[in-house]
């Protein structure tokens, strides 16, 4: 994938993973969608040249994912690890996606393993007990609580994750570097608009005057249509101010009215 060697480390996290890393302490990082944690995360794995076991959290997330569920193969009963015992065993490096979309009992099932001792009893499994690799590493995510379906962290699931990365959207000369390295060709001009025009929606989101706050992956969007020929104005239409319909005429108009005092007719 082109993500890969991607990342523009523009507030040191990787520093920050570096030394979490060296410390055995697992991390937590919080920023809103499209600010580039998973990709942080991918990154990190690869220059560690550690393998990366992947989950998404979400309501259908259950324990079995994570611990592992019985099987029947000709006759005999197995029982088939899931990715959380699995990346123990092998040290490799966990990534928890979007964790505060999960329910109680993933989360409960999670701080079992995720505590002082790293262990886990299967009780699923006879009660097999599974102590981590020493080299098992374990990063997670959560958007903040205005995001739809985000539920907040017990305390003590928390607290697993002594060291926390808060990523934002970055400031408008590093977001124009960012998209850059995913769209070839010139228009930095016009980038740059799209990326004055994605801060303004966002400010607006972010004091509620707006439902919908664009991330990183409209302005790399945005990027790409002008790329392939697409003119400003229908660009942002399209990346940006269409999408408020979904709110109704008033809110499609809000943003409408923006890009015409940015863009003209
Ligand atoms: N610092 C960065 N360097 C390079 N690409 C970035 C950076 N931040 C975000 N991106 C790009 O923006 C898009 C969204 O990032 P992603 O990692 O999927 O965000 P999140 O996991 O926070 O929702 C991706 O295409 C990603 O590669
Ligand atoms: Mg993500």
């Amino acid at each position: 994938m082109l993500t890969e060697s991607l990342y523009i480390d523009w507030n040191n996290s990787f520093e920050v993973l570096d030394k979490a890393h060296e410390a055995g302490l697992f991390v937590l990082i919080i920023g809103p969608k499209g600010t580039g944690k998973t990709t942080l995360a991918r990154e990190f794995a690869a220059r560690k040249g550690a393998k990366l076991e992947s989950i998404n959290f979400s309501l259908r997330t259950r324990e079995s994912h994570l611990v592992g569920s019985k099987t029947l193969d000709s006759g005999a009963i197995g029982f088939e690890h899931g990715i959380l015992v699995r990346s123990m065993k092998e040290g490799s490096m966990l990534y928890l996606d979007e964790l505060n979309a999960a329910e109680a009992d993933v989360l409960l099932r999670l701080d079992e393993a995720l505590d002082d001792r790293r262990q886990i009893v299967l009780k699923e499994a006879g009660g097999e007990l599974i102590e981590a690799a020493k080299e098992w590493f374990v990063t997670a995510t959560i958007n903040p609580l205005s995001h739809v379906g985000t539920k907040e962290l017990p305390p003590q699931l928390l607290s697993r994750f002594p060291v926390r990365i808060k990523l934002d959207y970055p400031p408008e000369e590093t977001e124009l570097q960012i998209v850059k390295k995913y769209v070839s060709g010139s228009h930095e001009k016009e980038i740059l608009q799209g990326i004055k025009l994605a801060n303004i929606l966002r400010q607006a989101a972010a004091v509620e005057e707006l439902y919908y706050s664009p991330s990183l992956r409209e302005t790399i969007a945005f990027g790409k249509v002008l790329n392939a020929g697409m003119k400003p104005r229908q660009a942002a239409d399209i990346v940006f101010a269409n999408i408020y319909a979904q709110w109704g005429s008033v809110e499609y108009q809000k943003v409408n009215d923006v890009i015409t005092s940015m863009l003209g007719n």
